[in-house]
């Protein structure tokens, strides 16, 4: 998108030790400052791992973000992690709404909407997530599913990140065609732009799904495209920076 600058995004999902956390994130760093990458670079570690990372990125050109958080502000909720507590720790963006989280916790678009009014309360960029399953895609749905989780997962006033992760996409070295791709990112667009006006118009729209080295400038250079959301391949940094280096 003219005027947009790309976001490559690594979403480390349950993967790592500290020790393996810090190295690639050192890894990923050391890439970025030596060489003028096309791309910002935000990478989401564990909660566990989010503020030893935070601090070690603090001035460099790698944000840090998480993989979700909790609607509420604070409270009786064991085990969850709210978004305020996100921010203080160094971190500056929350993945919501994944379709692993939608599966495993059943989070629905309510829940991903009050969560991204959380998160946007406490001063974090929230990158939420919608995309078809492959049953959805083969029943000609698609644009539909992922029109109506756009409507109810984003409040009103958003501005944030948004990423288009069709369900059968990820982890499964499958991709849509470009032109899916492209059909897809356009009708985000034109919903963004409908609903949030200037603002949708430069929202940044990310692709997540099976994106690799090898299919990344193709898939970055699509109309609406504005990055990527890198799951296995963002556990290599060498592949993680040859994706960024292709946007
Ligand atoms: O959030 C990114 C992710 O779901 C994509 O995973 O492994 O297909 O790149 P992967």
């Amino acid at each position: 998108t003219p005027g947009v600058r790309p976001l490559i995004a690594g979403n480390w999902k349950m993967h790592g030790t500290l020790r393996e956390a810090a190295a690639l994130a050192e890894a990923v760093r050391a890439g970025a400052v030596a060489e003028a990458l096309p791309a910002d670079l935000l990478v989401c570690p564990p909660f566990l791992h989010v503020q030893v990372l935070a601090a070690a990125m603090l001035g460099q050109p790698v944000a840090v973000g998480a993989q979700d958080c909790h609607a509420a502000a604070k409270g009786a909720h064991t085990g969850d992690i709210a978004a305020a507590m996100l921010r203080d720790v160094g971190a500056t963006h929350v993945i919501l709404g994944h379709s692993e989280r939608r599966a495993d916790h059943g989070e629905t678009d309510a829940v991903v909407r009050a969560k991204t009014v959380a998160a946007l309360a406490a001063g974090l960029v929230p990158v939420v997530c919608v995309g078809e399953t492959e049953a959805e895609r083969l029943a000609g749905q698609a644009e539909q599913v992922v029109s109506r989780q756009l409507a109810d997962s984003l409040p009103d006033g958003f501005a944030g990140i948004v990423a288009y992760e069709p369900v059968w996409a990820i982890g499964t070295g499958r991709t849509p065609t470009e032109g899916d791709i492209a059909a897809i990112h356009g009708t985000i667009r034109a919903a963004l732009a409908t609903r949030f006006g200037a603002a949708g118009a430069g929202t940044r729209i990310l692709y997540g799904g099976s994106m690799k080295p090898g299919n990344a400038r193709a898939i970055l250079a699509l109309p609406n495209v504005d990055g990527g959301l890198v799951g296995g391949a963002s556990l290599v940094a060498a592949d993680f920076l040859a994706i960024a280096r292709a946007a």
